[in-house]
Protein backbone atom coordinates (compact mmCIF):
# COMPACT_ATOMS: atom_id res chain seq x y z
CA UNK A 1 0.00 0.00 0.00
CA UNK A 2 1.30 3.58 -1.07
CA UNK A 3 2.36 5.64 1.96
CA UNK A 4 0.23 8.84 2.43
CA UNK A 5 3.49 10.71 2.12
CA UNK A 6 4.60 10.34 -1.30
CA UNK A 7 2.73 11.96 -4.62
CA UNK A 8 -0.11 10.41 -5.77
CA UNK A 9 0.06 6.80 -7.43
CA UNK A 10 -0.23 6.15 -11.60
CA UNK A 11 -4.06 5.27 -11.52
CA UNK A 12 -3.24 1.70 -12.47
CA UNK A 13 -1.34 0.96 -9.36
CA UNK A 14 -4.35 2.25 -7.41
CA UNK A 15 -7.03 0.78 -6.08
CA UNK A 16 -9.92 0.72 -8.02
CA UNK A 17 -12.14 4.15 -7.81
CA UNK A 18 -15.76 4.17 -6.69
CA UNK A 19 -16.17 6.86 -8.99
CA UNK A 20 -15.73 6.91 -12.75
CA UNK A 21 -12.73 9.43 -13.45
CA UNK A 22 -12.10 11.60 -16.49
CA UNK A 23 -8.54 11.45 -17.47
CA UNK A 24 -7.24 15.05 -18.09
CA UNK A 25 -3.86 13.85 -20.50
CA UNK A 26 -1.62 15.49 -17.66
CA UNK A 27 -1.94 12.85 -14.52
CA UNK A 28 -3.61 9.55 -14.63
CA UNK A 29 -5.70 8.99 -11.71
CA UNK A 30 -6.73 12.64 -11.28
CA UNK A 31 -10.05 14.26 -12.82
CA UNK A 32 -10.43 16.86 -14.44
CA UNK A 33 -12.90 18.33 -11.38
CA UNK A 34 -10.34 17.64 -8.67
CA UNK A 35 -7.61 19.61 -11.78
CA UNK A 36 -9.66 21.94 -12.01
CA UNK A 37 -10.21 22.89 -8.89
CA UNK A 38 -6.52 22.59 -7.43
CA UNK A 39 -5.65 24.89 -10.49
CA UNK A 40 -7.54 27.73 -8.59
CA UNK A 41 -7.86 29.15 -5.43
CA UNK A 42 -5.48 30.41 -4.41
CA UNK A 43 -3.38 33.52 -3.11
CA UNK A 44 -0.59 35.53 -5.03
CA UNK A 45 2.28 35.22 -2.28
CA UNK A 46 4.33 37.34 -4.32
CA UNK A 47 6.88 39.07 -2.10
CA UNK A 48 7.52 42.54 -3.50
CA UNK A 49 10.13 44.99 -2.71
CA UNK A 50 13.00 42.73 -1.42
CA UNK A 51 16.47 44.23 0.15
CA UNK A 52 19.22 42.12 -1.54
CA UNK A 53 20.82 39.79 0.81
CA UNK A 54 23.48 40.95 2.97
CA UNK A 55 26.79 39.34 0.78
CA UNK A 56 25.14 40.78 -2.29
CA UNK A 57 28.17 43.34 -3.22
CA UNK A 58 30.73 40.96 -2.33
CA UNK A 59 29.21 38.85 -4.62
CA UNK A 60 29.02 41.20 -7.19
CA UNK A 61 32.76 41.91 -6.54
CA UNK A 62 33.78 38.47 -6.47
CA UNK A 63 32.13 38.21 -10.03
CA UNK A 64 33.77 41.51 -11.29
CA UNK A 65 36.78 39.93 -10.55
CA UNK A 66 36.47 36.27 -12.23
CA UNK A 67 35.24 38.02 -15.29
CA UNK A 68 38.21 40.17 -15.38
CA UNK A 69 40.38 36.62 -15.52
CA UNK A 70 38.63 34.80 -18.32
CA UNK A 71 37.42 38.13 -20.65
CA UNK A 72 35.49 36.60 -23.43
CA UNK A 73 34.55 33.37 -22.01
CA UNK A 74 31.54 31.57 -21.02
CA UNK A 75 32.19 30.19 -17.55
CA UNK A 76 29.50 27.75 -15.82
CA UNK A 77 28.97 27.50 -12.13
CA UNK A 78 26.34 24.85 -11.24
CA UNK A 79 24.77 24.24 -7.66
CA UNK A 80 24.82 20.84 -8.16
CA UNK A 81 21.48 18.70 -7.60
CA UNK A 82 20.05 16.72 -4.83
CA UNK A 83 21.59 13.28 -4.28
CA UNK A 84 19.87 9.82 -3.59
CA UNK A 85 19.88 8.40 0.08
CA UNK A 86 17.96 5.25 -0.70
CA UNK A 87 14.93 4.58 -2.60
CA UNK A 88 13.65 7.75 -2.88
CA UNK A 89 14.96 9.94 -0.05
CA UNK A 90 17.63 12.72 -0.26
CA UNK A 91 20.91 13.61 1.51
CA UNK A 92 20.01 17.16 2.32
CA UNK A 93 21.53 19.40 0.17
CA UNK A 94 24.58 21.27 0.07
CA UNK A 95 25.21 23.98 -2.60
CA UNK A 96 28.57 23.93 -4.10
CA UNK A 97 30.98 26.08 -2.21
CA UNK A 98 31.98 27.37 -5.72
CA UNK A 99 28.39 28.23 -6.28
CA UNK A 100 27.46 30.41 -2.85
CA UNK A 101 30.93 32.26 -3.18
CA UNK A 102 29.76 33.74 -6.02
CA UNK A 103 25.94 34.26 -6.14
CA UNK A 104 24.90 34.16 -2.26
CA UNK A 105 22.22 31.42 -3.22
CA UNK A 106 22.23 27.76 -1.82
CA UNK A 107 19.36 26.76 -4.25
CA UNK A 108 19.46 23.25 -5.91
CA UNK A 109 19.56 22.84 -9.71
CA UNK A 110 20.54 26.80 -9.59
CA UNK A 111 23.82 27.50 -11.93
CA UNK A 112 24.95 31.07 -12.80
CA UNK A 113 26.30 31.33 -15.93
CA UNK A 114 28.64 34.34 -17.17
CA UNK A 115 28.47 35.40 -20.72
CA UNK A 116 30.71 36.98 -22.43
CA UNK A 117 29.55 40.91 -23.51
CA UNK A 118 31.94 43.14 -25.38
CA UNK A 119 35.82 42.78 -25.35
CA UNK A 120 36.00 42.51 -21.46
CA UNK A 121 33.36 41.87 -19.34
CA UNK A 122 30.25 39.42 -18.81
CA UNK A 123 26.74 39.37 -18.17
CA UNK A 124 25.87 37.33 -15.26
CA UNK A 125 22.75 35.45 -15.20
CA UNK A 126 21.65 32.84 -12.59
CA UNK A 127 19.40 29.95 -13.54
CA UNK A 128 16.43 28.75 -11.31
CA UNK A 129 13.45 26.65 -10.73
CA UNK A 130 10.44 28.72 -11.05
CA UNK A 131 7.57 28.66 -9.12
CA UNK A 132 5.69 25.35 -9.28
CA UNK A 133 3.08 25.58 -12.36
CA UNK A 134 -0.61 25.71 -10.84
CA UNK A 135 -1.61 24.88 -14.12
CA UNK A 136 -0.11 21.76 -14.96
CA UNK A 137 -0.50 20.39 -11.58
CA UNK A 138 3.00 20.15 -11.51
CA UNK A 139 2.72 21.87 -7.90
CA UNK A 140 1.33 19.15 -5.87
CA UNK A 141 1.71 15.95 -7.96
CA UNK A 142 5.48 15.58 -8.77
CA UNK A 143 7.97 14.82 -5.75
CA UNK A 144 9.72 18.25 -6.44
CA UNK A 145 6.72 20.39 -6.73
CA UNK A 146 6.81 23.05 -3.63
CA UNK A 147 3.51 21.39 -1.97
CA UNK A 148 6.15 19.04 -1.24
CA UNK A 149 9.13 20.68 -0.81
CA UNK A 150 8.58 24.08 0.35
CA UNK A 151 8.07 28.09 -1.64
CA UNK A 152 10.61 28.18 -3.86
CA UNK A 153 11.78 32.20 -4.49
CA UNK A 154 9.89 32.90 -7.81
CA UNK A 155 12.34 34.31 -10.42
CA UNK A 156 11.86 37.99 -9.64
CA UNK A 157 12.47 37.59 -6.49
CA UNK A 158 15.82 35.76 -6.60
CA UNK A 159 16.65 38.68 -9.10
CA UNK A 160 16.07 41.32 -5.87
CA UNK A 161 17.42 38.92 -3.23
CA UNK A 162 20.96 37.98 -5.58
CA UNK A 163 20.93 41.07 -7.55
CA UNK A 164 21.74 39.11 -10.63
CA UNK A 165 19.33 38.24 -13.57
CA UNK A 166 17.54 35.48 -12.82
CA UNK A 167 15.87 32.70 -15.55
CA UNK A 168 14.46 29.50 -15.68
CA UNK A 169 17.09 26.71 -15.57
CA UNK A 170 14.87 24.09 -17.64
CA UNK A 171 15.72 25.93 -20.38
CA UNK A 172 19.78 26.05 -19.74
CA UNK A 173 20.72 22.41 -21.31
CA UNK A 174 19.34 23.68 -24.61
CA UNK A 175 21.09 27.08 -24.49
CA UNK A 176 24.20 26.00 -23.22
CA UNK A 177 24.15 23.17 -26.48
CA UNK A 178 23.54 25.87 -28.82
CA UNK A 179 26.10 28.24 -27.38
CA UNK A 180 28.72 29.73 -29.71
CA UNK A 181 32.79 30.29 -27.96
CA UNK A 182 34.72 29.22 -25.27
CA UNK A 183 33.03 27.53 -22.56
CA UNK A 184 34.36 26.52 -18.67
CA UNK A 185 32.22 24.72 -16.21
CA UNK A 186 33.19 24.05 -12.86
CA UNK A 187 32.55 20.03 -12.79
CA UNK A 188 31.46 17.90 -10.33
CA UNK A 189 28.05 19.00 -8.98
CA UNK A 190 26.13 18.41 -12.14
CA UNK A 191 25.17 16.25 -14.62
CA UNK A 192 22.78 17.37 -16.53
CA UNK A 193 25.27 20.58 -17.45
CA UNK A 194 27.85 18.27 -17.66
CA UNK A 195 26.04 16.24 -20.50
CA UNK A 196 25.05 19.53 -22.20
CA UNK A 197 28.47 20.91 -22.55
CA UNK A 198 30.58 17.35 -22.71
CA UNK A 199 31.91 18.75 -26.13
CA UNK A 200 32.40 22.53 -25.63
CA UNK A 201 34.69 21.61 -22.46
CA UNK A 202 37.96 20.20 -21.58
CA UNK A 203 39.27 19.04 -18.29
CA UNK A 204 42.60 21.35 -18.46
CA UNK A 205 40.42 24.33 -18.98
CA UNK A 206 37.61 23.63 -16.44
CA UNK A 207 40.19 22.56 -13.89
CA UNK A 208 41.95 26.53 -14.19
CA UNK A 209 38.59 28.10 -13.48
CA UNK A 210 38.26 25.28 -10.10
CA UNK A 211 41.78 26.56 -9.40
CA UNK A 212 40.58 30.13 -9.87
CA UNK A 213 38.13 30.39 -7.50
CA UNK A 214 39.80 28.27 -4.93
CA UNK A 215 42.59 30.97 -4.98
CA UNK A 216 40.36 33.65 -4.99
CA UNK A 217 38.70 32.30 -1.80
CA UNK A 218 42.13 32.62 0.13
CA UNK A 219 41.70 36.28 1.33
CA UNK A 220 38.41 36.98 3.18
CA UNK A 221 36.31 39.97 2.45
CA UNK A 222 34.72 41.62 6.02
CA UNK A 223 31.25 40.05 5.09
CA UNK A 224 33.39 36.27 5.16
CA UNK A 225 35.26 37.61 8.41
CA UNK A 226 31.67 38.25 10.21
CA UNK A 227 31.05 35.10 9.10
CA UNK A 228 33.77 33.12 10.32
CA UNK A 229 33.46 34.53 13.61
CA UNK A 230 29.49 33.98 13.71
CA UNK A 231 30.27 30.13 13.10
CA UNK A 232 33.22 30.25 15.56
CA UNK A 233 30.95 32.13 18.32
CA UNK A 234 28.01 29.30 17.76
CA UNK A 235 31.40 26.76 17.72
CA UNK A 236 31.60 27.99 21.26
CA UNK A 237 28.73 27.42 22.14
CA UNK A 238 28.66 24.48 21.16
CA UNK A 239 31.28 23.45 23.45
CA UNK A 240 29.92 24.75 26.56
CA UNK A 241 26.70 22.42 25.66
CA UNK A 242 28.92 19.57 25.32
CA UNK A 243 30.53 20.00 28.70
CA UNK A 244 27.25 20.53 30.20
CA UNK A 245 26.14 17.32 29.10
CA UNK A 246 29.59 14.68 29.94
CA UNK A 247 27.46 13.20 32.78
CA UNK A 248 24.82 12.12 29.89
CA UNK A 249 27.61 11.06 27.56
CA UNK A 250 28.88 8.69 30.42
CA UNK A 251 26.09 7.05 30.99
CA UNK A 252 25.21 6.56 26.75
CA UNK A 253 27.87 7.18 24.04
CA UNK A 254 30.30 9.85 22.26
CA UNK A 255 26.73 10.35 20.00
CA UNK A 256 25.59 12.22 22.81
CA UNK A 257 28.13 14.55 22.84
CA UNK A 258 27.46 14.64 18.51
CA UNK A 259 23.80 15.23 18.93
CA UNK A 260 24.45 17.77 21.22
CA UNK A 261 27.29 19.93 19.46
CA UNK A 262 24.57 18.84 16.09
CA UNK A 263 21.50 20.46 18.36
CA UNK A 264 23.27 23.64 18.32
CA UNK A 265 24.51 23.64 14.88
CA UNK A 266 21.43 23.25 13.37
CA UNK A 267 19.65 26.04 15.51
CA UNK A 268 21.95 28.66 15.06
CA UNK A 269 23.68 27.66 11.43
CA UNK A 270 22.90 25.19 8.51
CA UNK A 271 24.45 22.75 9.75
CA UNK A 272 27.98 21.06 11.15
CA UNK A 273 30.55 22.04 8.85
CA UNK A 274 32.44 18.50 8.77
CA UNK A 275 31.67 14.89 10.53
CA UNK A 276 32.64 16.38 14.40
CA UNK A 277 34.93 14.07 15.84
CA UNK A 278 33.79 13.00 19.29
CA UNK A 279 36.82 10.80 20.49
CA UNK A 280 36.91 9.58 24.10
CA UNK A 281 39.76 7.91 25.41
CA UNK A 282 42.18 5.80 22.53
CA UNK A 283 39.76 7.35 19.92
CA UNK A 284 41.79 10.43 19.96
CA UNK A 285 44.75 8.97 18.34
CA UNK A 286 42.46 7.90 15.02
CA UNK A 287 42.63 11.28 13.14
CA UNK A 288 39.12 10.96 12.00
CA UNK A 289 37.13 9.44 14.13
CA UNK A 290 33.48 9.77 13.24
CA UNK A 291 32.04 6.53 13.91
CA UNK A 292 31.20 8.20 17.52
CA UNK A 293 29.57 5.36 19.17
CA UNK A 294 32.22 4.48 21.67
CA UNK A 295 32.25 4.99 25.59
CA UNK A 296 32.97 7.86 27.51
CA UNK A 297 34.76 7.19 30.51
CA UNK A 298 35.92 9.07 33.36
CA UNK A 299 39.58 9.86 33.68
CA UNK A 300 39.74 9.23 29.89
CA UNK A 301 40.39 12.88 27.52
CA UNK A 302 37.74 13.81 24.97
CA UNK A 303 39.15 15.30 22.22
CA UNK A 304 36.08 17.04 20.44
CA UNK A 305 37.17 18.70 16.87
CA UNK A 306 33.80 20.34 15.54
CA UNK A 307 32.13 23.22 13.79
CA UNK A 308 29.07 25.05 13.32
CA UNK A 309 29.09 26.24 9.67
CA UNK A 310 26.97 29.31 9.12
CA UNK A 311 23.64 30.15 7.27
CA UNK A 312 26.28 31.58 4.79
CA UNK A 313 28.18 28.53 4.20
CA UNK A 314 31.58 29.32 6.43
CA UNK A 315 32.41 26.83 9.07
CA UNK A 316 34.24 27.51 11.70
CA UNK A 317 37.01 23.97 12.49
CA UNK A 318 37.78 23.75 16.54
CA UNK A 319 39.56 21.30 18.88
CA UNK A 320 40.00 20.95 22.31
CA UNK A 321 40.87 17.98 24.32
CA UNK A 322 39.22 18.06 27.62
CA UNK A 323 39.03 15.86 30.66
CA UNK A 324 36.28 14.25 30.91
CA UNK A 325 36.16 14.43 34.56
CA UNK A 326 36.58 17.67 34.93
CA UNK A 327 41.17 17.57 35.96
CA UNK A 328 43.61 15.93 33.65
CA UNK A 329 46.18 13.36 35.19
CA UNK A 330 49.57 13.93 35.22
CA UNK A 331 50.53 12.40 32.23
CA UNK A 332 47.66 13.82 30.46
CA UNK A 333 48.77 17.17 31.20
CA UNK A 334 52.19 16.61 30.49
CA UNK A 335 51.09 16.00 26.52
CA UNK A 336 48.58 18.39 26.99
CA UNK A 337 50.82 21.43 28.14
CA UNK A 338 52.92 20.23 25.20
CA UNK A 339 51.22 20.75 22.37
CA UNK A 340 50.20 23.59 24.24
CA UNK A 341 53.03 25.37 23.91
CA UNK A 342 53.36 23.96 20.29
CA UNK A 343 50.05 25.78 19.57
CA UNK A 344 51.70 29.01 21.07
CA UNK A 345 54.71 28.90 18.84
CA UNK A 346 52.50 28.23 15.69
CA UNK A 347 50.05 30.71 16.28
CA UNK A 348 53.23 33.27 16.87
CA UNK A 349 54.40 32.50 13.41
CA UNK A 350 50.88 33.51 11.77
CA UNK A 351 51.33 37.03 10.51
CA UNK A 352 51.67 39.31 7.02
CA UNK A 353 54.39 38.35 4.90
CA UNK A 354 55.30 35.20 6.57
CA UNK A 355 55.55 32.06 4.52
CA UNK A 356 52.07 29.64 5.16
CA UNK A 357 55.10 26.91 6.33
CA UNK A 358 56.17 29.04 9.21
CA UNK A 359 53.86 28.19 11.56
CA UNK A 360 53.94 24.75 10.79
CA UNK A 361 57.70 24.51 11.08
CA UNK A 362 57.71 26.59 14.61
CA UNK A 363 54.82 24.05 15.86
CA UNK A 364 56.45 20.82 14.97
CA UNK A 365 60.01 22.21 16.23
CA UNK A 366 58.67 22.89 19.70
CA UNK A 367 56.73 18.99 19.93
CA UNK A 368 60.29 17.58 18.33
CA UNK A 369 62.00 19.69 21.32
CA UNK A 370 59.39 17.69 23.72
CA UNK A 371 59.73 14.48 22.22
CA UNK A 372 63.55 14.49 23.01
CA UNK A 373 63.12 16.00 26.09
CA UNK A 374 61.04 13.13 27.50
CA UNK A 375 63.34 10.21 25.86
CA UNK A 376 61.03 9.06 23.56
CA UNK A 377 63.26 10.73 20.42
CA UNK A 378 67.09 10.81 20.31
CA UNK A 379 68.06 14.31 19.90
CA UNK A 380 69.72 16.85 18.83
CA UNK A 381 65.95 18.03 17.71
CA UNK A 382 67.54 19.20 13.95
CA UNK A 383 68.37 15.84 13.40
CA UNK A 384 64.87 14.62 14.67
CA UNK A 385 63.35 16.95 12.49
CA UNK A 386 65.33 16.30 9.50
CA UNK A 387 64.26 12.57 9.61
CA UNK A 388 60.99 13.99 10.38
CA UNK A 389 60.94 11.25 13.24
CA UNK A 390 58.61 13.22 15.57
CA UNK A 391 55.99 12.50 12.87
CA UNK A 392 54.89 8.72 14.26
CA UNK A 393 53.29 10.75 17.25
CA UNK A 394 52.41 14.14 15.33
CA UNK A 395 51.17 12.75 12.19
CA UNK A 396 49.39 15.45 10.23
CA UNK A 397 50.17 19.06 9.28
CA UNK A 398 49.33 21.72 11.28
CA UNK A 399 46.61 23.63 9.59
CA UNK A 400 45.09 24.41 6.68
CA UNK A 401 42.80 27.37 5.06
CA UNK A 402 39.43 27.93 6.26
CA UNK A 403 36.45 29.03 4.43
CA UNK A 404 33.22 27.85 3.25
CA UNK A 405 35.28 24.34 3.37
CA UNK A 406 36.74 23.13 6.43
CA UNK A 407 39.81 22.69 4.05
CA UNK A 408 39.34 25.35 2.30
CA UNK A 409 41.08 26.63 -1.26
CA UNK A 410 42.10 22.19 -1.61
CA UNK A 411 42.64 23.54 -5.66
CA UNK A 412 45.29 25.94 -4.79
CA UNK A 413 48.44 25.79 -6.69
CA UNK A 414 51.59 25.08 -4.25
CA UNK A 415 52.99 28.12 -5.04
CA UNK A 416 50.01 30.32 -3.78
CA UNK A 417 49.30 28.01 -1.16
CA UNK A 418 51.69 25.78 0.60
CA UNK A 419 54.53 27.61 -0.63
CA UNK A 420 52.48 30.64 -0.59
CA UNK A 421 53.30 33.96 1.52
CA UNK A 422 50.30 34.73 4.34
CA UNK A 423 48.37 38.29 3.62
CA UNK A 424 45.69 40.09 5.49
CA UNK A 425 42.39 38.49 5.13
CA UNK A 426 43.49 34.49 5.06
CA UNK A 427 42.13 32.62 7.73
CA UNK A 428 43.88 29.48 8.56
CA UNK A 429 43.95 26.67 11.54
CA UNK A 430 46.36 25.91 13.79
CA UNK A 431 46.05 22.56 14.95
CA UNK A 432 49.25 20.86 16.19
CA UNK A 433 48.82 17.39 18.26
CA UNK A 434 50.04 14.42 19.99
CA UNK A 435 49.00 11.01 19.45
CA UNK A 436 49.99 7.63 20.78
CA UNK A 437 48.40 4.84 19.63
CA UNK A 438 46.96 2.38 22.32
CA UNK A 439 49.31 -0.25 20.60
CA UNK A 440 52.65 1.53 20.06
CA UNK A 441 55.24 -0.62 21.81
CA UNK A 442 57.81 2.57 21.62
CA UNK A 443 56.65 4.40 24.25
CA UNK A 444 55.93 3.46 28.18
CA UNK A 445 52.60 2.66 28.75
CA UNK A 446 50.94 5.59 30.60
CA UNK A 447 51.37 7.48 27.50
CA UNK A 448 49.65 4.49 25.48
CA UNK A 449 46.17 5.65 24.00
CA UNK A 450 46.15 9.53 25.08
CA UNK A 451 46.12 11.86 21.69
CA UNK A 452 45.62 15.66 22.34
CA UNK A 453 44.96 18.29 19.47
CA UNK A 454 44.08 21.59 20.12
CA UNK A 455 42.98 24.02 17.31
CA UNK A 456 41.94 27.36 16.89
CA UNK A 457 40.37 29.65 13.95
CA UNK A 458 43.94 32.17 13.51
CA UNK A 459 43.04 35.33 10.97
CA UNK A 460 45.45 37.15 9.39
CA UNK A 461 45.54 40.59 10.26
CA UNK A 462 47.81 43.56 9.19
CA UNK A 463 49.76 43.68 12.32
CA UNK A 464 49.92 40.35 13.10
CA UNK A 465 46.61 37.64 13.87
CA UNK A 466 43.64 37.32 15.66
CA UNK A 467 42.25 34.21 17.43
CA UNK A 468 38.78 34.14 16.45
CA UNK A 469 37.85 30.74 18.71
CA UNK A 470 39.78 33.40 21.74
CA UNK A 471 35.93 32.67 23.46
CA UNK A 472 37.13 28.72 24.67
CA UNK A 473 40.40 28.47 26.69
CA UNK A 474 42.85 26.65 25.63
CA UNK A 475 45.76 26.52 28.29
CA UNK A 476 45.01 23.23 30.87
CA UNK A 477 44.39 25.27 33.98
CA UNK A 478 41.96 27.40 32.20
CA UNK A 479 39.94 24.46 30.57
CA UNK A 480 39.81 22.96 34.10
CA UNK A 481 37.86 26.20 35.76
CA UNK A 482 35.92 26.27 32.40
CA UNK A 483 34.74 23.42 32.98
CA UNK A 484 34.03 23.31 36.63
CA UNK A 485 32.04 26.20 36.05
CA UNK A 486 29.89 24.94 33.31
CA UNK A 487 29.27 21.48 35.35
CA UNK A 488 27.97 23.40 38.13
N1 LIG B 1 38.37 18.78 11.36
C1 LIG B 1 39.33 18.41 10.38
C2 LIG B 1 40.56 19.18 10.54
O1 LIG B 1 40.82 19.64 11.62
O2 LIG B 1 41.25 19.46 9.62
MN1 LIG C 1 41.42 21.61 10.88
MN1 LIG D 1 39.40 20.17 13.08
Amino acid sequence: MADELTPETPEEEQPKKKHKQRKNGLYPGVSEELAASMRTGWADTELRGLEPIAQAAHTAARRSALSRRFPGERLVVPAGRLKTRSNDTEYPFRASTEYAYLTGDQTENGVLVLEPAGETGHHATVYLLPRSDRENGEFWLSGSGELWVGRRHSLTEAEQLLGIPAKDVRKLPEELAEAEGPVRSVRGHDSVIETALTDKVTKERDEELRVYLSEARAVKDAFEIGELQKAVDSTVRGFEDVVKVLDKAEATSERYIEGTFFLRARVEGNDVGYGSICAAGPHACTLHWVRNDGDVRSGDLLLLDAGVETHSLYTADVTRTLPISGTYTDIQRKIYDAVYASQEAGIAAVKPGAKFRDFHDASQHVLAEKLVEWGLLEGPVERVLELGLQRRWTLHGTGHMLGMDVHDCAAARTEAYVDGTLEPGMCLTVEPGLYFQADDLTVPAEYRGIGVRIEDDILVTEDGNRNLSAGLPRASDEIEAWMARLKG
